[in-house]
């Protein structure tokens, strides 16, 4: 709905590609696919694609089953996407490596839990000024790693900190430095929209890294390669890395955003629209999972990526009076542009 909201304000371009960045399962694009299908009638002379950034083979083989049911060809080595298919509502599917290999062209891009499975750097003060964080061998026990500081200065240490640091600890993921100055730039050159959804701090927390095995906590350190590792996303670095190139949005609480976006009212209508018991059950725990302050209502938050004509019109300094006032920015309705 949110894409569709942005699209529609942004004056219906007969064409947009929905880049998801790290798709996982591709639960959220088949939900995304089946609300394009739902709204036909409103996309009806829109031409759709969907282009997905994928590197693990076997996570693009479950999303290629979920989209299409399997319907997909390996791509030739030349292209440079590496797999395509058509989804079982009709719209083409193509799979990349990397954010540059999508094409360019007019696109609302999508990272749910995406930045924060990217590798971090740590870095800790200390009287002697910024050490990292580094993962070493113990010698005192077999097969168990450690975290050491690094003697001096290193290179991520020179590079990655900001001059106006006032942490102790800091983690920071220069890969996603880099892909979000790529969405930037895409969209300040060709227009669209990015929309994040993740675990995050806006430059406040210190460390967060963690692993999960089964959905318990799980020591970074030990079985390496058998948990999930996640660190919080800090969308102020996010920021920071848009460098400018286009407006930003949030971040948001989940809880926040969501109640912007009419999760209330949403519920109601599904509820009374659900004859069994079972499911107004699953409905308002899925309810109070996404909303909960204490579950994902506060820790989980929404941040965008707008051109920035989208938020000011560009005359607007010469003849304010002569313009209507541009839509709000769905889900975003409280904050002020950064
Ligand atoms: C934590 S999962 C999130 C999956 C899904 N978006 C969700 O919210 O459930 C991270 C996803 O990003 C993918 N991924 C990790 N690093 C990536 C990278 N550098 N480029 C593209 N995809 C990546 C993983 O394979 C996985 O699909």
């Amino acid at each position: 709905i949110w894409y569709i909201s942005e699209w529609m304000a942004m004056g219906k371009p007969n064409t947009f590609q929905l880049v998801e960045l790290g798709p996982g399962r591709g639960t959220l694009t088949e939900d995304i696919l089946r609300v394009f299908k739902q709204l036909a009638s409103v996309l009806s002379n829109c031409d759709v694609s969907v282009h997905l950034v994928e590197v693990s083979p076997k996570l693009s083989e479950i999303q290629a089953e979920v989209l299409t049911g399997g319907k997909v060809q390996p791509n030739p080595e030349e292209e440079l996407a590496y797999m395509k298919g058509i989804s079982k509502t009709g719209i083409p599917i193509s799979w990349y490596r990397d954010i540059q290999d999508v094409p360019a062209g007019y696109s609302f891009y999508l990272a749910h839990e995406f930045f924060d499975a990217l590798p971090i750097h740590k870095f800790q003060r200390t009287e002697k000024g910024w050490r990292e964080v580094l993962v070493d061998i113990d010698p005192e026990v077999p097969d168990q790693l450690r975290f050491v500081l690094s003697p001096s200065r290193t290179p991520a240490t020179q590079n990655f900190i900001q001059p106006e640091e006032t942490r102790d600890h800091v983690e920071v993921c220069p890969e996603a430095g880099v892909i979000v100055q790529r969405l930037a730039s895409r969209i300040e050159k060709d227009g669209g929209a990015a929309l994040v959804a993740d675990y995050g701090h806006n430059g406040t927390k210190t460390d967060t890294f963690r692993g999960f095995r089964n959905h318990k906590l799980h020591d970074v350190l030990s079985a390496p390669g058998t948990a999930d590792l996640t660190a919080d996303v800090d969308f102020s670095y996010l920021r920071k890395m848009a460098q400018g190139k286009t407006a930003t949005l949030g971040p948001i609480k989940q809880r926040e955003f969501l109640k912007n976006m009419g999760i209330d009212l949403r519920l109601q209508v599904l509820l009374q629209n659900s004859g069994d018991t079972a499911t107004r059950e699953q409905l308002l725990h899925s309810y109070d999972m996404l909303m909960n302050p204490e579950k994902m209502g506060d820790c989980f938050n929404f941040f965008a990526l707008l051109p920035h004509h989208r938020l000011v019109h560009p005359d607007k300094k010469d003849k304010p009076e002569s313009k209507s006032p541009l839509p709000p920015v769905a889900g975003f309705n409280e904050l002020s542009l950064k």
